[in-house]
């Protein structure tokens, strides 16, 4: 599927309906560069999932847990990550086949360890559209 957003709010929007049919084991594989729209992504699919916390960026630790929502949501950043091995240092299969639903920011720095029926999204700007604000989402 491919939708083409225009603000931060629909991205939003999409990652929420997107969470709404989140399914315990499920894996979400985030990629997209710099302040794509990664965690705005994020905070909507939180909320799609029941969560009322407020989402942060897990930048020093990994991941984050919550567990107010309708299944237990773990978010990843990988950003800083040094090697993929490192996910197996914190327990990733723990996670990954656990009983919860895992979303992974800068999951293409991890993809060689990441299960094969996980669902990856991209978020691109198109630098050639006048609109700061445009996104092109691929979900597949
Ligand atoms: N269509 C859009 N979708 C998402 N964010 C948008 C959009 N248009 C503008 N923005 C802005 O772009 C920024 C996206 O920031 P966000 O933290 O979500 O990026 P990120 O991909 O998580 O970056 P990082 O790799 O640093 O974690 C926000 O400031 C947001 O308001
Ligand atoms: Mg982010």
């Amino acid at each position: 599927m491919i939708k083409e957003v225009y603000s931060a709010e629909q991205t939003r929007l999409l990652g929420k309906e997107i969470g709404e049919k989140a399914c315990r084991g499920d894996i979400y594989c985030l990629k997209g560069e710099l302040g794509a729209g990664k965690t705005v992504f994020t905070k909507g699919f939180a909320e799609g999932l029941g969560i009322k916390e407020h989402i942060t960026s897990p930048t020093f630790t990994i991941v984050n847990e919550y567990s107010d929502g309708r299944l237990p949501f773990y978010h990843f950043d990988v950003y800083r990550i040094g090697s993929p091995d490192e996910m197996y240092d914190i327990g990733c299969d723990e996670y990954f086949f656990g009983d919860g639903v895992c979303l992974i920011e800068w999951a293409e720095l991890i993809e060689e360890i990441l299960p094969e029926n996980s669902v990856w999204i991209a978020i691109e700007r198109d630098y050639s559209k006048d609109d700061i604000n445009y996104r092109r989402i691929e979900v597949k």
